[in-house]
């Protein structure tokens, strides 16, 4: 006979930066039937900038332990070669790259043994558009650092990141730029957050193409 489930198992805790977004809002209708979510932002009642380490040090010495820490926030320029500079390439480096780097290095110290830190890239990591160098530079600089941090994690600490192609969602916006690219619904790319969290595997790019 199964063993009879205890009325109060308990949840695995997630922490979601970027979660009132439009990934976010996926990612956390994915697995909030099964995970308690922590939803974060600039905005809002969990607040962080991920821009600003101490802001990420403030977030985990005010909620603790964690489960798994995944994000769905990070900004990059989109500009035109010609027009870009080194300030507008480090609008990307200090956002999305170095602010789910910092992430990821800070939030290892809250998370559980076996724990896992789900990050967010892009197809321009291989697929490149016009005006789209620093978001190319930034996610084929994150995937590279999700391979190589998975080899180095302690207490089985897994890490990967998500790679999606754009969503239909943001098509409205996006589409003169990605002319002739196979949009896929959000909720695609939020599956591979589940799987992240919740499979076995490090230092994995889910590319949802
Ligand atoms: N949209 C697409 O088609 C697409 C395709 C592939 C990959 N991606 C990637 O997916 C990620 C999310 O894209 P999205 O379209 O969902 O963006 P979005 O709708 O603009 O949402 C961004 C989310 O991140 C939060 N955020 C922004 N800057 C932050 C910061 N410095 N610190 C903490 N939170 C911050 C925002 O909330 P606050 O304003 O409250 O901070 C919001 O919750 C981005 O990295 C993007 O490059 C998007």
């Amino acid at each position: 006979m199964p063993a009879k489930k205890s009325a109060k198992s308990v949840r695995p805790c997630v922490l979601l930066v970027g979660a009132s977004g439009t990934l976010g809002r996926a990612v956390r209708e994915e697995l909030e039937h099964r995970h308690d979510v922590l939803a974060a932002s600039r905005k809002g009642k969990l607040q962080v900038d991920i821009t600003d380490a101490s802001s990420i040090g403030r977030l985990f010495a005010k909620i603790g332990k964690v489960d798994a820490i995944a994000c769905a926030a990070g900004s990059v320029h989109f500009g035109p070669l010609a027009a870009m500079t080194d300030e507008l390439y480090a609008i990307g480096l200090r956002d999305k790259l170095m602010g789910q780097v910092n992430l990821a290095l800070i939030g290892r110290d809250y998370l559980t043994d076996g724990g896992s830190i789900t990050l967010i890239t892009g197809i321009l990591a291989e697929q490149p558009i016009r005006a789209g160098s620093s978001a190319s530079m930034v996610n084929g600089a994150l995937e590279a650092f999700v391979r190589a941090a998975a080899i180095e994690m302690p207490r089985g600490i897994r890490i990967n990141a998500v790679s999606p192609n754009v969503f239909a969602e943001s098509m409205p916006g996006y589409a003169p730029f990605f002319r002739g690219f196979e949009p896929i619904p959000v909720a695609r790319a939020a599956l591979a957050y589940g799987r992240s969290i919740e499979g076995a595997q490090t230092g994995q790019v889910y590319k949802v193409f």
